[in-house]
């Protein structure tokens, strides 16, 4: 039977979305890369067409284009088929995805870890299983996505969103939330994947100490660092080892610095036990396939020796030269160490205007413009990569050097 009049209904609203500028548009195939050598990385085809210098990608150290890595996925995929066959509790646990649990648990010193298809059912496959009726959930207002739709499917008795690393607000929202609420979750990035920012853990720490008494149920902090570990700290260990503080519930991905797909959370026994009988993307979704877990464990095991230390100080060094960069052509960025670095343009039509030609001269990055951000915070957002070279990004300063509207 043809859907003419559903059709019309959906045609319809992309063309709102399209005029209002939220839409994503035609996606980039990449098409291929090559290992250039002489002291420049990696490029990339698109559709075809190349070489480009990318700005934009998640794999923070480089691994998924890594022998080791690629081999261990090959290798897995030899001895255990191309996908898991089943979920986790049918007959889908491979030899490779417990390996890669007990590493994931050691590496960020946790009594267990388990693995989502990805950071994203992570998260909205716990929220809603953490947060009880008599729960308060207390959220930063830039959290990613997979946090804000994990909160909308969960039914705590209260939801408070607080202003971006405002911790006077959070303090007051859960203060408030102890005369209603038996427990409090207080659910924040570690790293903000817009801004490269991070939350205040320590502090937040503080003020959980101060009110965990109120509530007959603690208070759990829950961090999504799917940007910070692998990227972040002198050795890999994210948010957590920057501030110093540690959450009750980490979630992380293997997407992003690991190179590989997939996500996880680590936490106590307790809680992974409870989330193993519960959480829905869990329970009744496939695994990862047993070679991305071979892949992912072999990644942990480079950023946890000398050479994922050595990935990270370079990686440091080429953030560092890109904002100081940034700063001596006159561009505004905002300070810190990690890999996502903003360029703050704060008007559209010149944030559409640079991204377009970057991308004239081969340089991947992606713009923010309003109303996917609020007017005013308009960004081209960089990532580095640990095989990003001197020469990569003195590249691409030099052609945002040549931006006729750099001045304006
Ligand atoms: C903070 C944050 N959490 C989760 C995700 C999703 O990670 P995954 O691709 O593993 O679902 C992202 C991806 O952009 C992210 O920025």
């Amino acid at each position: 039977m043809p859907h003419d009049r559903i059709d019309a209904v959906l045609r319809a609203e992309l063309a709102t979305l399209e005029q209002e500028g939220r839409a994503k548009g035609a996606e980039n195939v990449l098409t291929g890369f090559i290992q250039v050598g002489n002291g420049r990385g990696p490029r990339y085809w698109i559709d075809g067409k190349g070489p480009f210098l990318r700005m934009n990608a998640n794999n923070y150290l480089g691994l998924a284009l890594r022998d080791e890595v690629m081999r261990a996925g090959h290798d897995g995929v030899e001895r255990f088929g191309a996908g898991p066959g089943a979920v986790r509790f049918i007959s889908g646990t491979w030899e490779t995805h417990v390996v890669l649990e007990q590493r994931l648990a050691q590496f960020h010193g946790r009594e267990a870890a388990m693995i989502f298809s990805s950071a994203y059912a992570a998260t909205i496959g716990m929220l809603p299983q953490i947060l009880s009726a008599d729960s308060a959930a207390i959220s930063d207002a830039l959290n990613h996505n997979c946090i804000i739709n994990g909160m909308r499917l969960a039914r705590p008795k209260l939801r408070h969103v607080y202003p971006h690393l405002d911790r006077a607000a959070l303090e007051a929202r859960l203060a408030d939330a102890a005369k209603q609420c038996r427990r409090a979750i207080i659910v924040t990035d570690g790293i903000f994947s817009m801004r490269g920012d991070h939350a205040p853990l320590a502090d937040i720490a503080n003020i959980i100490a101060r009110h965990d008494g109120d509530f007959a149920e603690n208070i759990l902090l829950v961090i999504d660092d799917s940007h910070g570990v692998g990227a972040f700290g002198a050795t890999g260990r994210g948010t957590e080892e920057v501030t110093g503080a540690r959450a009750d519930i980490l979630v992380g991905t293997l997407g992003k610095a690991f190179g590989v797909n997939g996500g996880y959370i680590a936490a106590s026994r307790a809680i992974v036990d409870y989330l193993r009988e519960t959480a829905p993307t869990y329970v009744y979704s496939n695994p990862i396939s047993p070679g991305e877990a071979a892949a992912a464990t072999a990644a942990i095991d480079i950023v946890d020796s000398a050479t994922g230390r050595a990935l990270l100080d370079h990686l440091r060094r080429m953030a560092a030269r890109f904002r100081d960069g940034l700063a001596r052509l006159g561009f505004e960025t905002l300070p810190g160490e990690h890999p996502i670095v903003p360029l703050l343009v704060r008007d559209t039509a010149r944030t559409n205007a640079l991204i377009a030609y970057l991308r004239r001269h081969h340089v991947l990055a992606t713009g923010l413009a309003y109303p996917v951000v609020p007017k005013g915070d308009e960004e081209i957002r960089f990532q580095i990569c640990a095989d990003h070279t001197e020469a990569d990004i003195d590249e691409c300063l030099r052609v945002l050097s040549q931006f006729e509207g750099r001045a304006s």
